[in-house]
């Protein structure tokens, strides 16, 4: 059936053309050894897991299926693996799709139909399902219903099949993509943040226990400094950061290490990579410090819009050195000394960020 999954190895072999957009790399099938299975496992997020914790709790005690959860945030804080986590806590089956991969109506038709009493349906990148499919979601979301059209013309007929009782997870980067009929019929809402320093340490210490990486307390928490704020990135740069270590010989991984490690590979001391020096570098040098437009800014460094928008400028807004204008994008104060360069008066930098606030 297409678009569906029962596991991850499913997911990751077969689907592999239609599913994996540009975030997505080989990182995946060593994702699965590291995440967190259970809610005191799952670092950080504290606000989102207390929340949920009762959520859950209510609907067990009900005996009832949980209301239907919206995950979003940048990628790689934790939507995926905390969605597992969900369906463990509540002893349910999990089903993994994708937006993209549900290409028409009854492809999400068998799906749903599929499911089983409280069973939970996980939709990654919700915000890219096409339309029609997305219609069908409405009445099955909301009465546990599915409304399908049969025949053509004057003869067509909406019939209407029942569903079993399900919870729908929904992840995406992009909530505000979502359209609002969608947005409506979560009845959870959760927004994931970047994580602290101190936790995404905390994530590499236990990721370096389950990879039997021995890692000094300086060293951790040097990689996490310098992880934009993200679990994924995290445990990419410790297991690059113990290859060196590896290769040179030392058993434990330092501080040293990790600072030469990531230096090798021009990560900065807050974290920012080439690509984003280019970004910031552009912004000042060829458009004067903005506002340039999402699109033209891509174009001059070569990278694709999405990328920009997913993975590049959340950490860069995140860490005040751009903002986002109905004009373009501006850099700021601290976007220019980063990069070494004196910026424009504080005066003249309020009045532009004024003039093109965006709310
Ligand atoms: N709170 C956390 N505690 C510990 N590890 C975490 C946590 N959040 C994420 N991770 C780790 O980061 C990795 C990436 O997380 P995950 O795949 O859930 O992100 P995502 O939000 O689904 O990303 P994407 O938007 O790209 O799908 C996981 O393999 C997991 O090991
Ligand atoms: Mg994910």
């Amino acid at each position: 059936m297409a678009g569906f999954f029962n596991d991850e190895e499913e997911y990751s072999s077969e689907y592999d053309d239609k599913l994996i957009v540009s975030t997505k790399n080989e990182m995946d099938a060593e994702e699965n050894v590291l995440r967190p299975k259970t809610m005191s496992d799952y670092i950080g997020q504290e606000k989102v897991k207390e929340n949920l914790n009762v959520y859950i709790a209510a609907a067990k005690a009900r005996g009832d299926a949980l209301d239907h959860v919206l995950l979003y945030g940048p990628p790689g804080l934790g939507k995926t693996t905390l969605s597992h986590i969900i369906a463990g806590e509540m002893g349910t089956a999990i089903k993994l799709t994708s937006g993209p991969a549900i290409e028409r109506s009854g492809d999400l038709a068998a799906i749903l139909t599929n499911l089983n009493e409280g069973d939970i349906l996980f939709i990654d990148e919700i915000h890219r399902l096409n339309h029609t499919v997305e219609e069908i979601l409405y009445s099955a979301m909301e009465d546990f219903a599915l409304d399908i059209i049969v025949g053509k013309g004057p003869s067509a007929r909406n019939i209407r099949f029942p569903l079993k009782k399900f919870t729908l997870i929904g992840a995406t980067t992009r909530a505000g993509m979502l359209s609002a009929p969608l947005r409506d019929r979560f009845g959870i809402i959760c927004r994931l943040d970047m994580y602290a320093p101190r936790e995404l340490q905390t994530i590499i210490e236990h990721s370096a226990r389950k990879l039997n990486i021995e890692i000094e307390k300086d060293a951790s928490y040097e990689i996490a400094r310098r992880s934009r704020g993200t679990p994924r990135i995290a445990n990419r740069l410790l297991k690059r950061v113990s290859d060196f270590s590896l290769v040179k010989g030392n058993r434990v991984v330092t501080k040293a290490d990790a600072s030469f490690a990531l230096m090798k590979q021009e990560i900065d001391e807050l974290g920012l990579d080439e690509t984003d020096r280019n970004l910031l570098r552009a912004l000042i040098d060829k458009f004067g410090g903005g506002p340039a437009g999402l699109e033209t800014l891509a174009a001059t460094i070569n990278e694709d819009v999405n990328t920009i928008e997913d993975i590049y400028e959340p950490y860069l807004m995140q860490l005040g050195f751009i903002a986002r204008t109905p004009r373009g994008r501006i850099c700021l104060r601290a976007g220019y000394e980063h990069m070494g360069l004196s910026a424009p008066d504080a005066e003249k930098e309020k009045k532009q960020i004024s003039l093109f606030e965006e709310e």
